[in-house]
């Protein structure tokens, strides 16, 4: 069985409703997942799980959040090399910029990167839930 760690970053809950769509998914397909927040993890524990998707909202300026995201981001980065990963975040007035820019980090950090990274503009309805489910379902299978 495959082992994955959703670890997020949330300020008002969309990020927060796409992790636990993505794990749902996730379990629904077989995979044991740890949902967490960025706060109650470390990054050698981050690393421990075979599966490691990372959730954070565009914030700042099109950037990750500053305070707790990006530091853990930073740790992680220079580790990822080879790692199954996936990336995924709630958006509002921009066009994505922020994931852009994650996403070149990721695959510059050589990890292993799952499709592209899943975007949701503000809150998800119905129809983003579902994506996130079947992006979990589909990375638990990666
Ligand atoms: C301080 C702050 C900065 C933001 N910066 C951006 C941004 O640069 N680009 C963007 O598309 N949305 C931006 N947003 C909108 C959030 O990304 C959006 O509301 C998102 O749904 C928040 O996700 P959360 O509920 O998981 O915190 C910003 C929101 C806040 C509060």
């Amino acid at each position: 069985m495959s082992k994955m760690a959703v670890i997020y970053w949330s300020m008002s809950g969309n990020t927060e409703a796409m992790a636990s769509a993505i794990a749902e998914g996730a379990r629904g397909a077989g995979a044991e997942v740890d949902l967490m927040q960025v706060s109650e993890v470390s990054v050698d524990q981050a690393l421990s799980y075979p599966l490691l998707a990372l959730g954070c909202p565009a914030m700042g300026a099109e950037v990750l959040e500053e305070s707790e995201f990006e530091p853990f981001f930073a740790q992680l980065e220079g580790r990822l090399s080879g790692k199954k990963v996936a990336l995924f975040g709630s958006y509002g007035w921009g066009d994505g910029q922020w994931m852009r820019d994650w996403q070149a980090r990721t695959e510059g950090a050589n990890a292993n990167l799952y499709q592209e990274g899943l975007m949701v503009n503000e809150t998800p309805d119905d129809a983003a839930l579902e994506q996130c489910r079947a992006f979990g379902a589909g990375f638990a299978a990666f």
